[in-house]
């Protein structure tokens, strides 16, 4: 057990601060360091990774496996660090000029800014690798692991995935988008990782298929408030709040929440849906006072 994580009740900037310095040692030991050959990738990778991003999919999981076993177990930096790699492969793909073609994130200039497409490319690739590296040597049962890699994969993939939910995004530009198109690509371009994020770290904890249910629920009704918030936050926050460009939805005609349904339905949204996620956690009792802590967070956060 990690010593750091033993008080129950943590207030949510604590949380967060431990996940992230936990999954930074981690990302700083697995990466390649900036001077390893090919060094233009490696600074590339390391640029997108360490540029300040809140590590919230690391922190999930980290919380989820703590209200399984009652504190975050060892090793579980591992799969914070692959979830991150994982996430931040997605923001440089999601940033390059084919895609949403933004030149900011998380406060600086975006990875094929710096290092060009082809690298920026590669390095989103190369993140995506890596993770699986590291997810095969995580410490766990091995069917567990396998059962991670597996998720894992399937949660970022084309079918209810990440990049199928990307492809919808992209795809839904410039048509009138509709209540159940936005919610289909929410749920899959954000919503899965999110939620593969929680039931993973469970699982990584040992947790019983009733448990993992739970969990499953809670991750799949936090990962789609997440994603409406962001769109909330495009709306309502400046550039420099955001570390990335705001207002960018609506030039760039997006299928989103408050486009389809306003603001305040949104915000409504975003809130019930986390009341609900909290339901799921009924039975775990105390040990998930961490978890719905962060949750909270997600919808409160104001970047
Ligand atoms: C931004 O995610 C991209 C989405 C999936 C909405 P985050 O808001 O978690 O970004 P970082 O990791 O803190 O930069
Ligand atoms: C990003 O959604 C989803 C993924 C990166 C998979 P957005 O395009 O809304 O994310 P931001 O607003 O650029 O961070
Ligand atoms: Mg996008
Ligand atoms: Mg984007
Ligand atoms: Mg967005």
């Amino acid at each position: 057990m990690n010593r750091m994580f033993a008080e129950v009740h943590q207030d949510v900037r604590s949380i967060i601060r431990q996940g992230a310095e936990l999954t930074d040692q981690a990302l700083e030991s697995l990466v390649p360091p900036a001077t390893t050959i090919p060094v233009s990738i490696h600074s590339a990778m390391r640029h997108s990774l360490f540029a300040g991003g809140k590590r919230l999919r690391p922190v999930l999981a980290i919380q989820a496996a703590a209200a399984i076993a009652g504190a975050p177990p060892s090793g579980i930096e591992k799969l914070a660090a692959a979830l991150e790699m994982l996430h931040t492969y997605s923001l440089i793909h999601d940033d390059l000029p084919a895609l949403d073609n933004d030149d900011l994130r998380r406060g600086h200039p975006t990875c094929h800014v710096v290092y060009g497409e082809a690298i920026a490319i590669l390095a989103g690739d190369a993140l995506q690798t890596q993770a699986y590296e590291v997810l095969a040597t995580l410490n766990c049962p091995a069917a567990a692991t396998v059962e991670i890699i597996r998720l894992i994969a399937q949660a970022t993939g084309t079918v209810d995935g990440m990049i199928g939910g990307q492809v919808q995004d992209l795809e839904a530009e410039h048509q009138k988008p509709t209540a159940t198109l936005v919610d289909a690509i929410h749920r899959a371009k954000t919503g899965a990782l999110i939620r593969v994020s929680v039931v993973a770290g469970g699982i990584f904890a040992g947790a019983t298929p009733e448990q993992v249910k739970q969990l499953d629920i809670f991750g799949r009704k936090a990962g789609l408030a997440f994603q409406i918030v962001d769109d909330i936050l495009d709306v309502t926050q400046d550039s420099a709040q955001l570390g990335k460009t705001a207002g960018k939805d609506l030039t760039s005609d997006k299928a989103t929440w408050p486009a389809v349904f306003g603001l305040e339905q949104s915000q409504q949204d975003a809130a019930r849906l986390v009341t609900e996620a909290f339901a799921a956690l009924e039975s775990l009792g105390p040990r998930a006072e961490g978890l719905k802590t962060v949750a909270r967070y997600l919808v409160e956060r104001k970047n």
